[in-house]
C-alpha cells in the first residue's frame, strides 16, 4: 500500500499566516502539522509516500527533506488546487495499481490509522472511509449507512437535514478503481473535483465502500481556533523533559529544548513546549502554550497560545488564545506621545 498526503491548497481560512507559509507547515506543539500525518502513515507500515504540493512546493519539500524518514518520499506537483479528487488525478502515475491511503495533510488524528487500515484490508472493500460522530453535522460531509450498517449508502456535503451524525474525517482508503471514478466525475459548483462525488460514483456503480469510526479526537486544522485546539490536545499528552539548567519555577509537564535561557524571575506552568534557543525573562508562560525556536519573551504573560519561531515579545501585558506568526515583534513602547504604533499585514486580527 502507498500513501498520498495532501499538502497543497490555498489555506484561505488561515490568512495572513498562509500568505508566507503553507498551512500544513504551521507547527502544533512545535511540530509541523504535516509531520503528524507522515508519522501516522509510517506507523501503519507504509513506506512509499507521495506528498501532493502546490504553489509553495519548495517550502514543503525543504521542510520534509530536513528529517530522515523511515520511508521513500516523493513530491507530486498539483499546480492549481482543483479539489481532493483532482489530487488523485495528478498522482495517477505515482500511485500505479497499488491500494493507497489518502491523508489530508492538515488533519491530526490521535489514534493514528493502524486499525482503520486493517479494517479496509480485512473487509476487502473497494474503498473505506473514516467517520466521527459530531454534535452538529451540518457543516461537514455526512454519511448515510446501508441497512446492515456495514457500508456507505450515500454521502452528502453540508446537509441541511443530516441523514446521520457521522462526519467524514480527512482520511480515505482506496483500491485502484478510484482512478476510474475520478476520471468520470465533473467539477462541482465550486469548480473542484470532489472526493465525495468520486466515492458516490463508486457506490452508484456497485462498489463496496466500508467505514470505521474514529473514537479518539480528530482535528481538521483549517481555522485558527482549530490550531489552538489541536495544540491543547497534543500538549495534553506530553511528558516533562527539560534539557537546560534554569532557576525558573517550572510546574508540571514542560518540555524545554536545548539552548533555551530562562531566568529565575520566570514561572512556567505546563503543559508547555519551549523550542531551541528561546530566551525568556521575567515572564509567566501558562498552560497550553507552544513557543517556537529562537523566540525572545520579556516581561509578558502568555497562556493558551502558539508563538511561531523567531518572534520577539516585550512588555506586552497578558496574551491569551493567540496565534502569532514567525518573526513577529510585539513591543510595548513607553515613549510619548502615547498611542499604539502598528505595522499589520492584510487580513490580520488584533483584539486589543
Ligand atoms: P481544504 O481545507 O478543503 O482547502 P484549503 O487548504 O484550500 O483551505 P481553505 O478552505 O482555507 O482555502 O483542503 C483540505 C486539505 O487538502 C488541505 O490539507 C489542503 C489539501 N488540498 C490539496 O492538496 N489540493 C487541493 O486541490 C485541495 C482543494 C486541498
Amino acid at each position: 500500500m502507498r500513501a498520498l498526503i495532501l499538502s497543497g491548497g490555498h489555506g484561505t481560512r488561515l490568512r495572513p499566516l498562509t500568505y508566507s507559509q503553507q498551512k500544513q507547515l504551521i507547527p502544533v506543539a512545535n511540530k509541523p502539522i504535516l509531520f503528524y500525518a507522515i508519522e501516522d502513515v509510517i506507523e501503519a507500515g507504509i513506506d512509499e509516500i507521495g506528498i501532493v504540493v502546490g504553489p509553495n512546493k519548495e517550502q514543503v519539500m525543504e521542510t520534509v527533506r530536513g528529517v530522515d524518514w523511515d520511508a521513500d518520499i516523493e513530491f507530486i506537483y498539483q499546480g492549481e488546487p482543483k479539489g481532493l479528487a483532482h489530487a488523485i488525478l495528478v498522482a495517477r502515475d505515482y500511485l500505479g495499481d497499488d491500494d493507497f491511503v489518502m491523508y489530508l495533510g492538515d488533519n491530526i488524528l490521535k489514534e493514528g490509522i493502524v486499525k482503520h487500515k486493517k479494517h479496509f484490508e480485512k473487509g476487502n472493500f473497494d474503498a473505506s472511509i473514516l467517520l466521527q460522530e459530531v454534535p452538529d453535522p451540518r457543516q461537514f460531509g455526512v454519511a448515510e449507512l446501508s441497512d446492515d450498517g456495514k457500508t456507505i449508502k450515500r454521502l452528502v456535503e453540508k446537509p441541511k437535514e443530516p441523514p446521520s451524525n457521522l462526519a467524514l474525517v480527512g482520511i480515505y482508503f482506496f483500491k485502484p478503481v478510484i482512478h476510474e471514478a475520478v476520471k468520470n466525475i465533473k467539477p462541482s459548483w465550486r469548480n473542484e473535483l470532489e472526493i465525495t462525488d468520486a466515492i458516490q460514483w463508486l457506490i452508484d456503480h456497485g462498489y463496496r465502500v466500508g467505514w470505521t469510526k474514529v473514537t479518539g479526537w480528530w482535528k481538521d486544522t483549517g481555522k485558527p481556533e482549530d490550531l489552538l485546539e489541536a495544540n491543547r490536545l497534543i500538549l495534553d499528552d506530553i511528558q516533562r523533559n527539560i534539557q537546560v539548567n534554569t532557576k525558573a519555577q517550572i510546574h508540571g509537564r514542560v518540555i524545554i529544548e536545548k539552548g533555551a535561557k530562562i531566568d529565575e524571575n520566570t514561572v512556567i506552568k505546563g503543559p508547555v513546549v519551549i523550542g531551541k534557543n528561546v530566551v525568556i525573562r521575567n515572564s509567566y508562560i501558562g498552560p497550553y502554550t507552544s513557543i517556537g525556536d529562537n523566540c525572545i519573551i520579556e516581561d509578558t504573560e502568555i497562556e493558551d497560545s502558539i508563538i511561531l519561531e523567531g518572534s520577539e515579545i516585550q512588555n506586552a501585558g497578558r496574551i491569551v488564545e493567540s496565534l502569532i506568526g514567525r518573526r513577529v515583534k510585539i513591543i510595548n513602547g513607553t515613549s510619548h506621545p502615547l498611542g499604539r504604533k502598528l505595522v499589520i499585514g492584510d487580513n490580520s486580527r488584533l483584539i486589543l
